[in-house]
């Protein structure tokens, strides 16, 4: 009897290891621990044994029995652990994985620069952090002029007796740059400019702007005129038309606000952009440049603007607020 013992055991460990499936595990389990089972059958074969040898033979049994309901109970939890993995439902609707992409405004500022740098302007830059002279006096803003005063600037504690503040304009990268290099000139700079305007749909107190400077003999308002048209159609398409309204500003003479005739929603309308002029000939004196010998004309546009006008954004706080919901729509 010991031997048929063994045998069912070692039959029933071989054939536990083949049950992959619940099924199989079920027939397995009625063939071994089932009523009518194999260890039930011995168990009922005990009462036919010699008196003396079924102590023994009942421990044996019972040993068997349970080693065999423990192979059973795992193999039951192998099974259902792989039942629980994962299932893949090839009907159910995929996980949709949003692709990243640069900002619109990123977007806006490459794409104009490109423009630019195709007709013939080196893209450079300026610090956001400035100094009075950079910001305004080497742009002849005088002393006493309003657009200094405390309340429209961001200024920031002196240091070394020189008064810094966030600059307003990219115009600062005009003087820079002229300091740094002799003409001829031709140059775009883009950059954030801050002013501390109250946050509505038309105003931010940061903002982008695209400077433009050229620099070389004999320029007039025709080269102005045409390197903003040459943009206007690379960028906004060839019926694109620029229209230059008279206007001041201190660093140019004569100078102009730029407006310029886009596609707006399916319709040609007339977009003020910036301004622009003939370099004054003081600032080119306050950089060592002779107005006798050198002219020059700039420009200077925002940024937000075209991109609102050109995507049909209503409000600027949107370009800030970083909803990925809005950003995704460009
Ligand atoms: N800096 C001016 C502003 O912030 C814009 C501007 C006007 C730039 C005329 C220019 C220019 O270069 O020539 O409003």
């Amino acid at each position: 009897m010991m031997e048929k013992l063994r045998t069912i055991r070692d039959a029933a460990e071989a054939a536990l290891g083949d049950a992959t499936g619940p099924d199989a595990l079920e027939a397995w389990r009625v063939e071994f621990l089932g009523t009518n089972g194999q260890v039930r059958g011995l168990m009922n074969a005990l009462k036919d044994l010699p008196r003396d040898q079924k102590p023994q033979m009942g421990k044996a049994l019972n040993d068997l029995k349970e080693t065999l309901e423990a192979c059973f109970a795992q193999a039951q939890g192998r099974l259902s652990a792989t039942a629980t993995g994962p299932s893949i439902d090839v009907t159910e609707p995929g996980t949709a994985v949003h692709q990243g992409r640069r900002h619109i405004l990123t977007r806006t500022i490459d794409e104009v620069v490109e423009v630019f740098s195709r007709m013939g302007f080196t893209a450079v830059d300026g610090p956001e952090v400035e100094d009075e002279w950079h910001n305004f006096d080497a742009l002849n803003i005088p002393a006493d002029h309003p657009a200094r005063d405390a309340s429209d600037n961001f200024f920031l504690a002196s240091d070394g007796g020189i008064r810094r503040l966030l600059r307003t304009q990219t115009s600062t990268v005009q003087i820079r740059t002229m300091e740094a290099q002799r003409p001829p000139l031709k140059v775009v700079a883009v950059g954030r400019v801050y002013r501390p305007d109250t946050h509505d749909a038309t105003h931010f107190s940061m903002f982008h702007q695209i400077e433009g400077l050229c620099i070389d003999r004999g320029l007039s308002l025709t080269d102005l005129k045409s390197a903003l048209i040459g943009f206007a159609r690379a960028y906004f398409g060839p019926d694109a038309e620029v229209r230059m309204r008279p206007s001041y500003f201190p660093f140019t003479e004569p100078s102009a606000e730029v407006d310029m005739k886009m596609l707006v929603r399916g319709h040609m309308q007339w977009v003020e952009l910036g301004g622009c002029g003939m370099v004054d000939p003081n600032v080119l004196s306050a950089v060592g440049i002779d107005p006798e010998e050198w002219s020059g004309y700039a420009f200077g546009l925002g940024i937000e603007r075209v991109a609102m006008r050109r995507y049909g954004i209503p409000d600027i706080r949107w370009l800030f607020e970083n909803d990925a919901r809005f950003l995704r729509q460009f």
